[in-house]
């Protein structure tokens, strides 16, 4: 236990950060030799993204790195967690490099060491080359081929610029999501085996990042994956609710973290799963539970759980749906729950022992958030902020290895599926001027950062 209080600054080693991602922000989609990847292809299909909204020019980030990253300065921002567009290095996916994807992020890291922030790169956040999705996508061990010297390459290519290193970007939306539902590109609807092992195959992939760090990565770089583990929060913090919520996250997220954790897929996943269970090759989870330097957690909203009552259910738990007048943010699956901080690390660190966390993703969409006057008065994100920033808090102050916490996002940006209709961001993009306006929380977030408190 520590010494912290209610009031007390975060701990010094705190990171404070921010975060986005290539497909999202760049733009430039077809420029400088990059590749098509599954997102450029899905966007171009009606139906498949609010009003067919295309990455082609996003932020214009490409161009306008150098006055992002001034902006960021700006507002006291000393790390910023960012992916690597996949096809802008190899935009078959494997095949020809493509040197101007690789100059690109020279350029980028230089200009943000010039402003004074550290990168936090992720290999791989969704936007897979079109190319290796023509091969079978997730679903082949061609892509975890790929991968690999995909990430050889870009940790050969950065060690000197990068320390720190996300492997994998929320495994279930690029295959649950993807492979299953059909709602994120691909966009396609396969039977549940098809699934699993397309999760297996990412798995994989993580395990090659991690292997590509330890051999390539020099001194001092550090690597682990993002997951946007199920997240259950006890309705009381009674214990037999954190009993409860507990059971819920284990069984939850037996596939991803369960597994990577015990080196193989948990017995009770295995069970469930039946004759859809991944396929698994001598080998894979050597790869697969690879030690790592620390866990990153994508996290935005959970689900209450409690004890079922006496003889109600077979289940140690139960989960408590949610009336409709319970608050939430325009992204309809954004239900506001600040306790999901809180819960998410701890569990993580009482049942797989990860003794160093980062929320690497918390934040919220809204619709129409105009600047008026020049100001975007965006209360109901600057209020989300400071009550997840406090159950951060209160983690730490229960002994939970939490370092880090990374806002989702630095600017307003193509929020996938949901096009540019839905704003992240705590910088405003007019996506017709281009033009950036902090609101009122990015004023509110520098201030934290500043004083390390939450005011
Ligand atoms: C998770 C994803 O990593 C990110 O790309 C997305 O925009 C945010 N959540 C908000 O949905």
């Amino acid at each position: 236990m520590t010494a912290l209080t209610y009031a007390s600054p975060f701990p010094a080693d705190f990171v404070f950060g921010v975060a986005a991602a290539a497909a999202q922000i760049e733009g430039a989609a077809f420029i400088d030799g990059k590749g098509e990847s599954i997102w450029d292809r899905f966007a171009r299909q009606p139906g498949k993204v609010h009003d067919g909204d295309t990455l082609d020019v996003a932020c214009d980030h490409y161009h306008r790195f150098d006055e992002d990253f001034a902006l960021m300065a700006s507002l006291g921002v000393k790390h910023y967690r960012l992916s690597l567009a996949w096809p802008r290095i190899y935009p078959n996916g494997d095949g020809e490099l493509n040197p101007a994807g690789l100059d690109f992020y020279h350029r980028l890291f230089a200009s943000m060491k010039r402003h004074g922030i550290t990168p936090w790169v992720t290999m791989f956040h969704w936007d897979l080359p079109q190319s290796l999705e023509d091969r079978g996508g997730w679903t082949s061990r061609v892509t975890v081929d790929a991968f690999a010297r995909y990430a050889d390459t870009v940790v050969q290519a950065f060690a000197g610029e990068v320390k720190h290193w996300i492997t994998m970007n929320e495994i279930r939306c690029f295959t649950q999501l993807a492979y299953g539902y059909g709602t994120k590109a691909p966009g396609r609807k396969e039977p549940q085996a098809v699934v699993n092992q397309t999760f297996h195959h990412a798995l994989l992939c993580h395990g090659h990042g991690v292997r590509a760090v330890r051999e390539f990565g020099g001194a001092g770089a550090v690597v682990g994956l993002t997951d946007n583990c199920d997240v259950c929060i006890p309705v009381t913090e009674t214990p037999a609710d954190i009993a409860a919520a507990k059971a819920w996250f284990l069984e939850k997220n037996a596939h991803v973290l369960g597994a990577m954790h015990a080196g193989h897929y948990p017995a009770d996943y295995l069970a469930r799963a039946g004759a859809d269970a991944p396929e698994v090759l001598p080998g894979d989870f050597e790869l697969i539970s690879r030690p790592t330097d620390h866990l990153g957690l994508n996290i935005y909203t959970g689900t209450y759980v409690r004890a079922p009552k006496a003889g109600a259910s077979d289940k140690a738990w139960e989960a408590v749906p949610l009336p409709a007048n319970y608050p939430k943010a325009d992204s309809p699956w954004l239900h506001i729950a600040p306790q999901c901080i809180y819960w998410a690390t701890r569990f993580c660190a009482e049942l797989y022992g990860h003794t160093s966390l980062y929320i690497t993703e918390n934040g919220c969409g809204y619709n129409d958030e105009p600047v008026v006057n020049g100001e975007v008065l965006d209360l109901h994100r600057r209020d989300f902020l400071r009550n997840h920033l406090r159950e951060a808090h209160r983690a730490i102050a229960d002994g939970v290895p939490l370092h880090g916490y990374f806002l989702w996002s630095f600017i307003d940006n193509y929020e996938w599926e949901d096009g540019y209709q839905r704003r992240f961001g705590i910088v405003h993009c007019d996506y017709e001027t281009l033009q950036r306006t902090p609101k009122l929380s990015a004023r509110y977030y520098a201030d934290v950062m500043r004083t390390r408190t939450i005011l």
